[in-house]
């Protein structure tokens, strides 16, 4: 068996180029596949981690992408061997995908290292599937590329384009207010979503891609390329030409992905009014990779960068119209000045290589540092005596006038007491209130859904209000807009604060200072909290992966990683299957 990559030993031939009875066993079955001789001759091995899958909508276009990577990497002389790993589609999964991110990664770790590969391109979209494959790779540390989904083409009604998510969460409201009919609100759903791919608003799954991008961790143009344009399948081939040259030269994940791509990446997340969910995600993924990343990182390291994108929903328009405008290199190259152009990239080319010569098409969609859409973007973190361990907030998706604000809370103990009391008529409640609701961190789910944007008490929406102030410790879609406090840590399970509160309390929210706080005193907050504490509510799972999860998330301030998953095992397996 000849070493046809000049001498360079590669991982992979410690199971393909051993010339006795563990060798005859790795090729022998993967000769069942009609996989002939000289594949095995040394070449890279490269695994394609594929989350297609038909209930994962967003990522049904996978199939067709792992077909033009497998192209890139036999033409570069690779060996391409695609495996599945657990899907987790956003929109049909229960009760939350975000519960099941963490076995993603878990699946993606031991896939990848369990293997014998040498490189990896993860495919992946919906909005947990790319950072659960992300955390994965990361700790094994092979080198990896990410292709997306790409974002679904614009959504159509009526003559006008409709934002996935976005345009639900306000057609929902206008029904309940009166202003659409159930008839006119049913024959939006098909327009909505009209090809495979990932929303195509500036959600969570359009805004970690874009991260991904800015990270260098994927080709130029990734982000945005509409999931069923030509060049998307263009961009795969050559992303499996790519990491066969990117094992070649030995550059793996960790290298890639580091304090100074991170920084690039929070500041690209504040000038297109990204999802507050890469909060989480980003955190859980300095957390495998060792790059000291903290939660104020997110509000000190975007402030002062001007929300330049104009997508949904914090602005007008969608995807593919970013796409057209130039891209995530025309946007990286509009905001320059806050970016490190130093940073690597899989290619071995800099990121500022990636941005230098792009240019906006139209100043619409991508606007000047000079005439942004906001000046106010990026993740406000917010602390006090509510939320101690910190909450966040996306100011560029909130009304401004709620900046900040005093109220009395209206408390909702768990989401079914809010869905049955929301809409009552004697419900207690006004436009100056502020609704509080518990019971949907990551323990107490579990698995810190998507709902924090409460919708507002259908007598208010009568009375055309449109935005109240929300706390919670759950999460909000990517694609939801409002001023809407989140990720409020210690949650309420966990016996933070947010679980004593009461109905009537005042709390009062200082945006520009970052302060959220309960109005009582330490005296009552620590008798409260021991009445709590006396009576704490039981786990609520007992058996399986949602026991596991319980027991050993870590809260959103660290990025509700597994307590023992932090980190890396690397890539080295030293022990034999037989
Ligand atoms: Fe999958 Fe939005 S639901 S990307």
């Amino acid at each position: 068996m000849s070493d046809g990559n000049a001498g360079k030993r590669l991982r992979s031939s410690g199971s393909y180029g051993k010339l006795d009875r563990d060798g005859f066993i790795h090729r022998s079955w993967m000769k069942s596949q009609g996989l002939p001789d000289d594949v095995f001759d040394g070449r890279p091995v490269i695994g394609i981690c594929n989350t297609w899958s038909e209930i994962t909508p967003c990522n049904a276009g996978l199939r067709e992408i792992a077909e033009h990577v497998k192209r890139g990497v036999w033409e570069a002389g690779g060996l391409p061997l695609e495996f599945p790993a657990i899907s987790l589609g956003e929109t049909q999964m229960r009760p939350t995908a975000m519960l099941f991110r963490n076995l993603l990664a878990m699946d993606v770790e031991e896939s990848i290292r369990g293997n014998p590969i040498d490189g990896v391109v993860l495919l992946g979209g919906c909005d947990k599937t790319t950072p659960g494959q992300m955390m994965g790779a990361a700790s094994v540390d092979l080198p990896t590329i990410v292709v997306s989904s790409g974002p679904m083409l614009n959504g159509k009604f009526r003559g006008k384009d409709i934002g996935s998510g976005t345009d639900v969460w306000k057609f929902s409201e206008a029904v309940r207010a009166g202003e659409m009919s159930l008839p006119d609100f049913m024959s939006a759903e098909s327009g909505m979503s009209r090809s495979p791919g990932t929303c195509m608003t500036m959600g969570t799954a359009s805004t970690m891609a874009s991260i991904v991008e800015a990270m260098g961790m994927s080709l130029p143009y990734n982000a945005t390329i509409p999931a069923v344009d030509a060049r998307r399948k263009a961009m795969s081939h050559e992303t499996g030409r790519a990491v066969v040259r990117m094992v070649l030269e030995g550059r793996t994940m960790s290298q890639v992905v580091t304090r100074a791509s991170f920084e690039n990446a929070l500041r690209v997340h504040a000038a297109i009014g990204g999802s507050t969910n890469a909060v989480v995600h980003l955190l859980a993924l300095a957390g495998r990779l060792g790059v000291e990343l903290k939660l104020e990182d997110f509000d000190v390291l975007s402030r002062n960068v001007p929300l330049l994108v104009d997508l949904q929903p914090s602005g007008r328009f969608l995807m593919e119209d970013l796409h057209y405008a130039g891209g995530l290199p025309a946007v990286m190259k509009a905001m320059e000045t806050f970016l490190d152009p130093t940073a690597l990239t899989v290619t071995g080319a800099t990121i500022g290589a990636q941005y230098e010569n792009a240019e906006v098409w139209n100043a619409e969609v991508i606007r000047p540092l000079d005439a942004p859409v906001k000046a106010d973007s990026g993740i406000w973190v917010l602390r006090g005596n509510l939320a101690p361990g910190g909450a966040v907030m996306k100011p560029s998706a909130a009304s401004p006038h709620l900046l900040s604000h005093r109220g009395k809370a209206v408390v909702f103990e768990s989401i079914e007491d809010f869905r049955a009391r929301i809409d009552t008529p004697d419900l207690d409640v006004d436009e100056t209130s502020i609704l509080v609701l518990k019971g949907c961190g990551p323990k107490g789910y579990p698995g810190m859904p998507e709902v924090g944007n409460m919708p507002l008490p259908t007598k208010l929406l009568e009375k055309g209000v449109k935005d109240m102030v929300r706390i919670s410790d759950a999460r909000m879609s990517g694609t939801a807009f409002g001023a809407v406090i989140l990720h409020v840590s210690p949650e309420a399970n966990a016996g933070g604060p947010l679980a004593i509160v009461q109905n009537g309390d005042e709390i009062v929210f200082d945006g520009p200072s970052r302060a959220l706080n309960l109005q009582i005193s330490d005296a009552e907050m620590e008798a409260r909290l021991a009445v709590w504490n006396a009576n704490r509510p039981p786990p609520v799972a007992t058996r399986g992966y949602a026991k596991l999860y319980i027991d050993h998330v870590l809260q959103a301030d660290q990025g509700c990683d597994l307590d023992f998953l932090v980190g890396s095992s690397g890539s080295v397996v030293t022990r034999e299957s037989h």
